[in-house]
């Protein structure tokens, strides 16, 4: 067993002796530009995707992380390298990317010369346990009092560690049903995305989802539209309401780590016959196959 290292600002650390300044706009602004990329077999899935998205919202956030994409993608592979040693052939692992626009002077709300971005790349053994019965029996959505904020204010694009939004919104929905997962609505009443994943329905073998309007791009949600065209399923991005996920015959949320987790209620109501559909089913073994790792054998397996 080695020690588990985390990149930080062109050096290789031990996790736990890993520091930043108090002074860092990660901390001073709440502004860390973030990506999560997840292993199958321990091989990374759709790296390259996740970094293309992370400079999109770099960019987005006017800061860089002081290298190109490709040199990025060279420094994960190595960090994932030295770490995956601690691996045991059934743990898959998390990557995780905190990208800082480095020290900032609160006082004057200026960069001081000089000042680098601050960049991290950490991995994580990845524990699948919480949605291990999801799978088998589906979650609880349910719809928080807080609204996801406009794009006009964030767009929901910028994958970002500002979650002080989500967490509130995750606690208000615990506190109908501790096992309930958040499904946000925009402010015009519009289903969004859940805390930390996207949102699916099918209705009538059609599958439906929110625009990128009101949500992030999440690469999962990617994964379902080329899993759905490989299995011949329309897939249309638009808006919806409550009444379509009351009315559905099936919903799922998507995310790096579960990949899907089916959903069969809403706000106390069941969806279509409170049964994980045939379409997730569908979706879920395809997916299992494409990276070669039954999902949910996994997600059981890492209950023991
Ligand atoms: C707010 C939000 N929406 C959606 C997602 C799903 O994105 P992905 O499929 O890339 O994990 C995430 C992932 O963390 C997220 O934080």
């Amino acid at each position: 067993m080695t020690e588990n290292l985390v990149y930080l600002n062109g050096e290789y650390v031990p996790a736990n002796e890993a520091k930043i300044s108090i002074f860092d706009g990660a901390i001073s602004l709440g502004m860390t530009v973030t990506e999560s990329t997840r292993t199958f077999a321990h091989q990374p899935f759709r790296l390259r995707d996740h970094l293309d998205r992370l400079f999109l919202s770099l960019k987005a956030a006017r800061f860089d992380a002081g290298m190109t994409v490709e040199e990025m993608e060279q420094l994960t592979l190595e960090v994932w390298e030295k770490n995956r040693p601690n691996y045991d052939a059934g743990t898959d692992a998390w990557i995780v990317h905190n990208i800082t626009p480095g020290q900032w002077v609160p006082s004057s709300g200026q960069k001081p010369p000089g000042s680098k971005p601050t960049v991290m790349i950490i991995t994580l053994p990845l524990d699948l346990s919480y949605w291990a019965d999801f799978y088998r029996v589906g979650c609880h959505a349910v719809t928080p009092f807080s609204r996801i904020q406009p794009a006009q204010s964030l767009d929901a694009r910028i994958k970002n560690r500002s979650r002080f939004l989500y967490t509130l919104a995750e606690s208000e929905v615990k506190l109908v049903d501790p096992m309930a997962q958040s499904l946000l609505l925009d402010t015009d009443g519009f289903l969004s995305e859940n805390k930390g994943g996207n949102f699916f329905l099918v209705t009538n073998n059609r599958i439906r989802t929110p625009s990128t309007i009101n949500c992030l791009n999440g690469i999962s949600r990617q994964t379902i539209f080329l899993l759905a065209e490989k299995l011949n399923i329309p897939v249309e991005e638009c808006q919806l309401l409550p009444y379509d996920v009351i009315t559905a015959d099936e919903a799922f949320f998507t995310s790096t780590p579960y990949c899907i987790m089916p959903a069969t209620k809403f706000n106390g109501t069941i969806i279509g016959d409170g049964q994980v559909g045939p379409i997730t089913k569908k979706l879920l073994a395809a997916w299992s196959h494409l990276v070669g790792i039954d999902i949910l054998e996994q997600a059981q397996a890492s209950r023991k």
